[in-house]
């Protein structure tokens, strides 16, 4: 079946990468900037396909990528679209997916909710961040179908380009899946730890002695943000004696300006990532995972 790739305005390298894996070019709206900051959509002469794809990520700015992504797919509906797959390789919200205190929103659920009413049929994400959901509860929260892909192997096979056998770490428990799987890939062993984090940047793992003496290392996890909880894994991993230590995750949010350079002083020696985010280590690309899902559910 005829898939149409709409780039929104924040990877559009990776869109036409997924356009042409599919055979075809990626068609770009125009976005412009009132100076008050709104922004307006504009199609043109374009007219849809039945299904279309429309691919944006949802870094920097979350809330314009968002905002940008409502507008367009109610108008791709509105030009004839019958079936929006929105791919959102990073989804952002995903981590405030509870209320700890009473009278918190639950974000994700509301942005799930928002899209379902501007038209979002599908969501295709990669490593969503499912820590106390399931995929199965975030497809709960409104009529979107979720699908699901994991970079785990692929960015297994770009750190064991320069890694013997290492050891492969999970920062905690959540990351289990994506250690097994790296571990699975590299014929190697793994082991998770246990994390507590006391505010947004403070992390503390509980003391484990792991069998990193002397030993390579590939920490692998969803996202680096603030880089606290890679910072404390590469301390303690340094202090047992680690080789070479690569850290790699999907999705390179690097919230703070420091955060690549907390983590090289740490004592990581490599750091990679996927490109579902803009960032000067994304080298693993995520277009083949994303275009044969796309034709699996299509
Ligand atoms: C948390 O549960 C995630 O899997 C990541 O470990 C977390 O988002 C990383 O955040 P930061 O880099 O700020 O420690």
């Amino acid at each position: 079946m005829q898939i149409d790739i709409i780039s929104g305005s924040s990877v559009p390298g990776l869109a036409q990468n997924i356009a042409r894996r599919l055979g075809g070019s990626a068609h770009f709206p125009q976005i412009e900037k009132f100076p008050d900051g709104e922004i307006h959509v504009i199609e043109g002469d374009y007219t849809p396909g039945e299904t279309v794809a429309y691919v944006q990520t949802m870094h920097p700015r979350p809330n314009d990528m968002l905002v940008e992504m409502e507008f367009t797919v109610d108008l791709l509906k509105e030009l004839g679209a019958k079936r929006v797959i929105a791919v959102v390789p990073y989804l952002a919200y995903t981590r405030q997916d509870t209320r700890h205190e009473k009278g918190e929103a639950i974000a994700v659920k509301s942005m799930l909710k928002a899209l379902d009413f501007t038209g979002v049929d599908d969501i295709l994400s990669v490593d969503i961040h499912l820590h106390r959901l399931s995929l199965a509860d975030l497809a709960g929260f409104s009529r979107i179908k979720m699908h699901e892909v994991s970079a785990a192997d692929l960015l297994a096979r770009q750190a064991g380009m320069h890694l013997k056998k290492p050891l492969v770490i999970g920062p905690d428990s959540e990351s289990e899946r994506w250690a097994a799987d790296a571990a699975r890939m590299l014929g190697s062993d793994y082991d998770v730890l246990e994390k507590t984090r006391l505010s947004a940047r403070e992390i503390q793992h509980k003391p484990r002695s792991l069998d990193a003496n002397g030993r390579d290392v590939l920490i692998i996890d969803d996202i680096v943000s603030t880089g606290g909880t890679m910072m404390d894994v590469i301390r303690s991993l340094k202090a047992q004696g680690a080789k070479r230590i690569t850290a790699a995750c999907t999705h390179a949010v690097l919230s703070d300006i420091d955060t690549l350079t907390g983590l090289f002083r740490a004592g990581m020696d490599e750091f990679i990532s996927t490109n579902t985010i803009n960032n000067e280590f994304g080298i693993v690309d995520v277009s083949g995972i994303l275009a044969d899902k796309l034709r699996e559910i299509v």
